[in-house]
């Protein structure tokens, strides 16, 4: 389900001169034009869902499978690229075999037998194999091999690895995933089950997982190895599934449990919050110690590195995570660029949390945060709007972004600020935004020219002077 860039591709159309009735099938793009990846995603087509099912072997790291896409065209198409890096051994697009190649760092260049009408339904299904943890591209490798299994958890690139995809937020779709794993190894994705596991023959079982409100390719995520299951159902009837590796020692293993299994609890108050839950299910996978080296937010059910719990229980994260279900999966980003939309506003909600928890008001928290970074550090000299790529999830992002929104807190008061969140939440979820999307939004509802405060927050690369930017409700 995409809707970046229509409006460019008309003005392109229209500069040419071409008029679209007329024009001969072209190429589809290697790129949706990203201003920080302009290669990410392809244009010409948009996903509705991907029916994944592949088989892996830990032992090995042989992932073996089919993808199925059904898409439908945007253009008349000649040629269509997906994002991959595995080896493709066949390509079928509408019931004929198409011929394939892969180019550059990710692409995978489809030419279907016969040309596909601008509207057209679109089934493209990709047979392929290969050993993720052997396969680079933007220059690494975001598949990780665990000492049970594996991981596919990562921001931005992820999906390369296992399934051929339109890489970009911008085209989200639903999800049914698959996984054929030993039998006696466990394999969690989104969503719920559909089915429980089955034995299939040689020793293997599928277990079976299904997502079905858009969620971007890079928040579909698997954890296969060794983890223990829990099980349940939320107050509000949500399917509850954690998972906890079972390398944790006992001391992590109780600190994961003591914040994991508090997700419903987390979830149901980030609700009063924000607005309903978005999506059908919920849960957290804390991963195997060593190997996940962050938290991702992936959709329903956020994977945590072990390494969150070294000090015992953290909520923070958990809540983190699950605020991200609003800001961020529910409601994507249009560009990259804008990821503070995600980051900023889930570090926030861990603010609110806080002042909950009577462990620190929002703002103990900005006054704190605002006197401790020198003048000089990255969140002072990055600009939340635009933090490039060296800095997508840096402090800027993250705790300047959240600054931010406290900012605004204080310039619009409480009921308009958090009007301004549930509404956002309730004008944008399962779609795309953009941060000027967001400012005149805030406008909108508080009725205030808040220029001056987002130019000093999000746009300027130097720290806010306070006084000048905070006009304090009284
Ligand atoms: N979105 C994640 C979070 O803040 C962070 C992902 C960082 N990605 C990375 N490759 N380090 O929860
Ligand atoms: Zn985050």
């Amino acid at each position: 389900m995409r809707r970046l860039l229509t409006a460019a591709l008309t003005t392109a159309l229209i500069l040419t001169g071409t008029p679209a009735m007329a024009a001969a099938p072209s190429p589809g793009g290697a790129g949706l034009g990203d201003e920080y990846y302009p290669d990410y995603g392809n244009s010409g087509y948009d996903v509705t869902h991907y029916d994944i099912r592949v088989r892996y072997t830990p032992s090995t790291d042989l992932l073996t499978g089919t993808t199925t896409i059904l898409a439908k065209a945007t253009q008349d198409l000649s040629r269509i690229n997906l994002d991959f890096l595995l080896d493709v051994s066949s390509v079928r697009v509408n019931n004929r075999p198409a011929t394939f190649a892969k180019e550059g760092d990710h692409e995978l260049v489809v030419t279907p037998a016969r040309p596909v009408a601008d509207g057209a339904a679109l089934t493209i299904v990709v047979q392929y194999a290969g050993v993720p943890s052997t396969k680079v591209g933007a220059g690494y490798t975001a598949w990780i091999k665990t000492p049970d299994g594996a991981l596919a958890v990562g921001e931005p690139e992820i999906a390369w690895w296992w399934y051929p995809s339109n890489d970009h937020p911008s085209d989200k779709a639903t999800f049914d995933v698959s996984v054929s794993v030993p039998d006696g190894v466990e394999a969690i994705s989104n969503g719920v089950q559909p089915r429980p596991p089955v034995r299939e023959t040689l020793g293997y079982t599928r277990w079976s997982w299904r997502s079905l409100k858009p969620q971007a390719t890079y928040l579909t995520f698997i954890a296969v190895g060794q983890y223990d299951i829990t099980q349940d159902t939320t107050e509000g009837g949500l399917p509850v599934y954690n998972a906890y590796s079972q390398s944790l020692s006992e001391d992590f293993r109780f600190a994961a449990e003591a914040s994991v299994e508090r997700t419903a609890e987390i979830v149901d108050w980030e609700s009063t919050v924000f607005g309903p839950y978005p999506f059908e299910a919920t849960g957290g996978i804390v991963t195997p110690p060593g190997t996940l080296g962050f938290a991702l937010e992936n959709q329903t059910r956020p994977n945590y590195s072990a390494a969150f719990f070294r000090r015992g229980s953290n909520t923070y994260v958990v809540a983190h995570e699950n605020a991200h279900q609003w800001f961020g999966d529910a409601i994507s980003v249009a560009e990259w660029k804008h990821i503070w939309l995600n980051e900023g506003f889930a570090s926030y909600a861990e603010w609110l949390w806080s002042e909950k928890n009577n462990e620190g008001t929002a703002q103990e928290i900005f006054d704190y945060l605002y006197a401790s970074y020198p003048d000089d550090a990255a969140i002072w000299t990055t600009a939340p709007a635009d933090p490039g790529t060296d800095e997508l999830f840096g402090d800027a992002v993250y705790d300047r972004g959240a600054l931010t929104l406290h900012a605004l807190r204080l310039a619009v008061g409480d009921d308009d600020f958090f009007e301004i969140l549930r509404t956002w939440v309730a004008e944008k979820r399962y779609r795309n935004a953009t941060t000027e999307e967001f400012t005149a939004l805030a406008e909108k509802i508080s009725g205030e020219d808040l220029d001056a405060l987002f130019s000093a927050w999000l746009y300027t690369p130097s720290k806010p002077v306070i006084a000048s930017t905070l006009a304090r409700k009284a």
